[in-house]
């Protein structure tokens, strides 16, 4: 994030963005006055920062936007993803996009399913002592302690998916009083169950046999030989999961595929 500010107007000051009230917050001890409703992120942009780093998806998906921050009266230290959470008044915050955690490294390839192999490349994880901490700081809801627990207990299956919905922020690292790398030690378990543990997908492998038959290698061919007119065209006019599509949504069976 680069610090480029610039002063919040008497116009603005007065009039607020059409009918949206301002407040003010505070970004690394300065105040600022921003539209209540912007999330932390866009807030920052109003007040004339610039994201080099920390803003990724803007979507709550890629975990690149850390960020801590203090209420007034209010002893807590909380987190939450700048792009998710909207400001409040007299918040004080900041954001901490990169945190460092020990991340072991390995050559996949090599390893096993055996939770031993966890143990060795992150011994640190029999450090958890339990305090839940990494749990009231995930902004998704993941039950890292938990996992932790199951990592602990050799069962990766567990692990894994309880941990599927982790988007890599790092937020439960900077709480941890027992200094472990969660995000990279639940990453790991869920590498080795999707590599070694999983069951392999049938309707995968029929979908690999299909692209290698003939007919997906002549719409290839077809392909290849339309000019970007014609690609256009072909793309413009495919077919695209409606946007509340439910889960039973399948595309319609096309013949030159
Ligand atoms: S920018 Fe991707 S999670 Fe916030």
């Amino acid at each position: 994030m680069a610090d480029r500010e610039r002063k919040v107007t008497d116009k603005e000051k007065t009039a607020g963005t059409g009918k949206v009230k301002l407040i003010p917050v505070y970004v690394m001890g300065k105040r600022y006055l921003v539209p209540e409703t912007l999330t932390i992120m866009k807030a920052l942009e109003y007040a004339g920062y610039r994201f080099i780093r920390g803003c990724g998806c803007r979507g709550g998906i890629c975990g690149a936007c850390a960020t801590v921050y203090r209420k007034p009266g209010d002893y807590h230290i909380r987190v939450g993803l700048a792009c998710q959470t909207v400001v409040e008044p007299d918040m004080y915050l900041t954001q901490i996009p990169f945190y460092p955690a020990n991340r072991a490294s390995y050559d996949f390839a090599q390893l096993s399913d055996s939770p031993e192999e966890i143990f060795k490349l992150y011994p640190e994880v029999f450090r958890c002592i339990a305090c839940n901490s990494c749990t009231k700081a995930c902004p998704m809801d993941v039950q890292v302690m938990d996992v932790i627990s199951a990592v602990k207990q050799g069962n990766i299956e567990r692990a894994a998916t309880l941990s599927f919905s982790c988007i890599q922020c790092g937020l439960c690292v900077s709480r941890c009083m027992g200094e472990l790398p969660q995000y990279h030690i639940m990453q790991l378990a869920r590498r080795i169950y999707g590599s070694r543990i999983a069951p392999r997908a049938e309707h995968l492998n029929e979908a690999v046999e299909a692209a290698k038959g003939e007919k997906c290698q002549q719409a290839l061919e077809k392909l290849m030989k339309s000019d970007i007119k014609q690609l256009r065209e072909i793309y413009q006019s495919r077919e695209i999961e409606p946007e509340m599509a439910g889960e039973d949504w399948t595309p319609a069976k096309r013949d030159d595929l």
